[in-house]
């Protein structure tokens, strides 16, 4: 049986959980979502993070002039709730704040802003274990024309369409420059190099400030691992010792191969093994030091 929907308050079955066709977030594009994964942990089944991922599904919702109607602890107990009542062990929760039946004038006004909390079993996200992307012709969204750093429905057009391309062309996934022609991010992950053992990732300004890669980036400060947030460009990239995405979907994703570039010697390299080993046992329980990420249900 599948999951229930925790929507507008209530828990709800999967086959019930309708809205109406005039929702104006389906006509435009205006809904803030986040996608947050639960774990099993020693202690039980546990949240990844859900406080700040929460805290930017508020920031979404409020850039697109949306009231969710909820405190973060309401959202949290709520998403705590969908968990819990799907018996699952692991998987991926996906909150959505969208506006509904409407009357489709652009301005929104007329519209209720409703809020769902679904669960999927997501396992892995990326189907290879390493993937091989293609640097996208699509640029990500340039700053001015929608603010970046939150996460937004429409946002994601830009993503599919550098999808398409490059699964057009045979590869995993794609990876995006920004309007200045440095690297970006992948459509639904964050881009990381290694270099002479120095973890490399473009700064924040372009990009989704990913959950993922601010972990990644202090278990690495952590254990020793130098970390530099710099802009760099493709030619960079393809040179690099390591490459990996990181997402809540993606989690760490090894990359081996650039356009027709191989990365390294084509294998997955041993700062990308280390950190996978170390997130690993974040999200399950095992770092003590960690236990503040963990939110139980
Ligand atoms: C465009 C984009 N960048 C990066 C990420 C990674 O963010 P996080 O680690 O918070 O899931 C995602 C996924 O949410 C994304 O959609």
């Amino acid at each position: 049986m599948k999951p229930k929907i925790w929507f507008n308050g209530e828990l709800v079955e999967w086959e019930d959980c309708r809205v109406h066709i005039t929702a104006y977030s389906l006509h435009y594009g205006a809904a803030a979502f986040e996608g947050i994964r639960f774990y099993e942990t020693g202690r039980g089944v546990a949240l990844f993070r859900l406080k700040d991922h929460i805290k930017r599904l508020v920031k979404s919702a409020k850039i697109l002039g949306m009231n969710v109607g909820y405190s973060e602890n309401q959202l949290i107990n709520a998403s705590k709730l969908a968990v819990k009542s799907s018996g699952m062990k692991s998987g991926y929760l996906r909150p959505i704040a969208f506006y509904g039946e409407s009357e489709l004038y652009v301005h929104a006004k007329d519209s209720k802003v409703n809020l769902a909390m679904i669960i999927l079993p997501w396992s892995k996200y990326l189907q290879n274990a390493s993937v091989r992307i293609k640097s996208s012709s699509y640029i990500r969204l340039h700053p001015n024309s929608a603010p970046m750093g939150v996460k937004i429905s429409g946002y994601y057009i830009n993503s599919l369409l550098a999808i398409l391309e490059a699964r057009e062309k045979g590869y995993d996934e794609a990876l995006l420059l920004d309007y200045n022609g440095n690297v970006a991010e992948g459509p639904a992950e964050n881009f990381f190099i290694a270099k002479n053992n120095v973890v490399i990732t473009p700064p924040l300004g372009n990009i989704l400030p990913g959950v993922t890669r601010d972990s990644i980036i202090k278990i690495a400060g952590d254990n020793s691992i130098e970390v530099l947030e710099k802009n760099f460009k493709l030619e960079e990239a393809k040179k690099a010792d390591e490459a990996f995405f990181t997402g809540t979907g993606a989690e760490i994703t090894p990359i081996i191969r650039i356009d027709d570039a191989r990365i390294g010697n084509g294998e997955i390299g041993h700062l990308t093994k280390k950190l996978t080993s170390l997130f690993r046992d974040v999200v399950s329980g095992k770092n003590k030091k960690y236990d503040k990420w963990l939110e139980h249900i």
